[in-house]
């Protein structure tokens, strides 16, 4: 029997989730990325006809979707752009995904979420109420997926860090060194998720959804799933732990979030539940303390440091 790679267009691989894919979905199929300085193909997420352009000439069996527009604040005075590129491109991406028979892997937020849980992880059908332009921009692109009816992947997850462009990690690790006291978050509860984690979950699924042996179709799996490390905790604990691993940690103290005034309003608790993952596929992401031992292990970190 012959094996046929998949030929998978990814859509911009210079963000943190998006580098990560390029490496891991190698192994799956042939990646051809677009992103906006690509010498092929330049896409602009906001211009709609340039994505379906690219969509048509690369006619891949797989889209995975790792652009956005992630400037949460920025976005609140920005909400036409942002509604354009998270909101809209999914929608384009979805109905060209369906016009080829093609799986849509796309990814969304915890801030699709209210945040007035207390205690009690969200699943995938509570009720989204985003309080922040970002996470209504987030859910419209969510629902014209699903409207549409493509093939599709939505994979929720939240506090994305890792070794690649702008996070809290490396925000952390540079105000580490240059400060010796730190004033931090202490009352919005989440779960930090290192990309790279995000990015091989994600390659694991699409294992299982190629492979002869899954009963399932992509058809009867399609539909949305959170993707998050385990366990939780606050910006602050969380840059505790970061610094931890500094040579002379800087002392960390918790503020409330009305100390720390941002334009865009953060759901207080957005804790996702991962179990309908685990139960699907099998695949469930280690705690966020360990995935964040793992990142900066002894290797990883001098790169960081670099
Ligand atoms: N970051 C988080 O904490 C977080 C939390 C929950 C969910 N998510 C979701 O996870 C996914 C990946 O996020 P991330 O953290 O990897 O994002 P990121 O590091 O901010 O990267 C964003 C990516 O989107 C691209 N992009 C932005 N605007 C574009 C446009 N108009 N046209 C084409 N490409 C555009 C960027 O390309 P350029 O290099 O050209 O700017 C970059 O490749 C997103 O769907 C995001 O909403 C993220």
């Amino acid at each position: 029997m012959t094996h046929q790679r998949k030929r998978i267009l990814l859509v911009s691989n210079t963000g943190q989730v998006g580098a990560e894919l390029w490496r891991s979905l190698q192994s799956l199929g042939d990646v051809i990325t677009v992103d906006r300085d690509h010498p092929t193909y330049p896409v602009d997420l906001a211009d709609h006809s340039q994505l379906r352009h690219a969509v048509r000439d690369v006619a891949p069996d797989i889209i995975v979707n790792a652009a956005a527009y992630t400037a949460v604040d920025n976005a609140e005075q920005d909400e036409a752009l942002a509604m354009a590129i998270n909101g809209t491109a999914p929608g384009i991406l979805a109905e060209e995904a369906k016009a080829l028979d093609a799986l849509l892997v796309h990814y969304s937020t915890d801030y699709v979420y209210n945040g007035k849980h207390v205690d009690k992880p969200y699943v995938e059908t509570d009720f989204c109420d985003p309080r922040s332009v970002y996470g209504k921009t987030k859910l419209a692109g969510d629902e014209a997926i699903q409207g549409i009816g493509c093939k599709h992947l939505i994979f929720r997850t939240s506090w994305v860090y890792g070794r690649y462009g702008n996070n809290f990690l490396l925000t952390m690790l540079r105000l580490g060194q240059e400060r010796s006291e730190l004033s931090i978050v202490a009352d919005q509860i989440g779960a930090p998720t290192w990309s790279r984690l995000i990015s091989d979950a994600t390659t694991q699924v699409l294992v299982q959804l190629q492979s002869a042996l899954c009963p399932h179709s992509i058809e009867d799996l399609s539909g949305i799933y959170h993707l998050t490390c385990g366990g939780q905790t606050s910006w602050c604990d969380f840059a505790k732990a970061i610094v931890s691993h500094l040579p002379n940690p800087p002392s960390v103290f918790p503020i409330r979030t009305e100390e720390y005034p941002a334009p865009a309003p953060r759901p207080a608790y957005s804790v996702l539940s991962n179990d309908k993952l685990a139960e699907t596929f099998g695949v469930r992401l280690p705690d966020w303390d360990v995935a964040l031992d793992v990142c900066l292990s002894r290797e990883q970190a001098k790169s960081i440091f670099r």
